[in-house]
């Protein structure tokens, strides 16, 4: 029997003040605020899309040639998103979500179950990981890293639970020059939108403004759980000295992501369902044309550091 915590999607503004100087409360409470919308917020699915989405992310920086692992753990599992397409790819036969927040791992296990996956779930925090050692021969997370407050003691825990020779794979982390650009783009954005929005001609496309109120409080707290951005060799030889001797990192999205931040942040600043499917597809199509001009050119010219996402994989040493 399951003796997690509830999940809390309601904080209180006593809570959110407490949560100020406590990072590991700002993600519980965050992220419970969020479980509920957090597939449509960040258009997830698990169809297609999202599934080749997951597949070539692991493939960039590890390749493939392990697949299936056998036993898959995730940290900070959200809603199911990174483990849950890897295995309808075939990267794992069995998984196990983990996250900080109830309601995500309750999220991340309603998925599971409508996608027939054998997935079991607990609320965990990625500092003690409570598995026994050699447990998994896999262990992936996806826009984690970034949110724990001891990533190095995080990624020692990695090493404990996974069996010799196992390999970890994480993605979507924020590189420090790509985070210094989105966040820019990002609020300008928002300003742009919410400023324009006001003419009466346009107040079809407004948020209420108790809905743009909300959404700040959201940004307020989402800034408190956002930790670290990370310098790609940085990163590097903190899971070196964690353990992992072969660790390496790869960096992707730096026009991607110059697009990417902007449509995201209007989509968060229109009325939902205003764009619509066309809208949809044309954003998610110029960001592979976008992605596929970074990987084949830019690449080859600009520093990795430069490049907004950064993914990191490395394995447990034999002895
Ligand atoms: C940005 S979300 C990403 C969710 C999901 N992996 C995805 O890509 O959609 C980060 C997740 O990490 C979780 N998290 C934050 N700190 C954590 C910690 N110390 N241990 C485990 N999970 C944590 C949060 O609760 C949240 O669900």
């Amino acid at each position: 029997m399951s003796t997690d915590p509830a999940p809390n999607p309601h904080a209180t503004a006593e809570q959110v003040e407490a949560a100020r100087h406590d990072p590991k409360l700002a993600n519980v409470l965050y992220h419970d605020w969020e479980a509920g919308s957090y597939d449509d917020k960040w258009s997830i699915s698990y169809d297609e899309r999202c599934v080749s989405y997951a597949a070539d992310r692991f493939r960039l920086v590890a390749g493939d040639t392990g697949w299936p692992y056998e036993r898959a753990l995730e940290l900070g599992c959200g809603t199911g998103f990174f483990l849950l397409n890897l295995m309808q790819a075939g990267a794992a036969t069995k998984g196990s979500v983990t996250d900080l927040s109830p309601g995500m791992v309750q999220a991340a296990l309603r998925n599971a179950k409508g996608l027939g996956l054998d997935v079991d779930g607990r609320v965990a925090d990625a500092e003690r990981i409570p598995y026994d050692d050699d447990s998994f021969d896999l262990v992936v997370g996806h826009a984690v890293l970034h949110h724990i407050p001891d990533v190095e003691g995080a990624l020692r825990e990695v090493l404990r639970v996974l069996e010799p020779g196992g390999r970890f794979v994480f993605a979507g982390e924020p590189t420090m020059i790509g985070d210094f650009y989105a966040r820019r783009l990002g609020a300008l954005t928002w300003k742009a939108t919410t400023t324009i929005t006001k003419l009466p001609a346009l107040q079809g496309w407004r948020r209420p403004q108790t809905e743009l109120d909300e959404s700040s409080r959201a940004a307020a707290l989402e800034a408190l759980v956002d930790i670290h951005t990370f310098d790609p060799a940085d990163l590097e030889a903190m899971a070196r000295r964690a353990g992992a001797p072969d660790a390496r990192v790869a960096t992707e999205e730096f026009a991607a992501a110059m697009l990417g931040w902007p449509v995201r942040t209007f989509e968060a600043a229109v009325p939902p369902g205003k764009l619509g499917m066309g809208w949809a597809m044309f954003a998610y199509r110029s960001w592979q044309r976008l992605s596929w001009l970074d990987q084949n050119l830019l690449s080859r010219v600009v520093p990795r550091a430069w490049f907004y996402n950064a993914l990191i994989t490395g394995t447990k040493p034999v002895r």
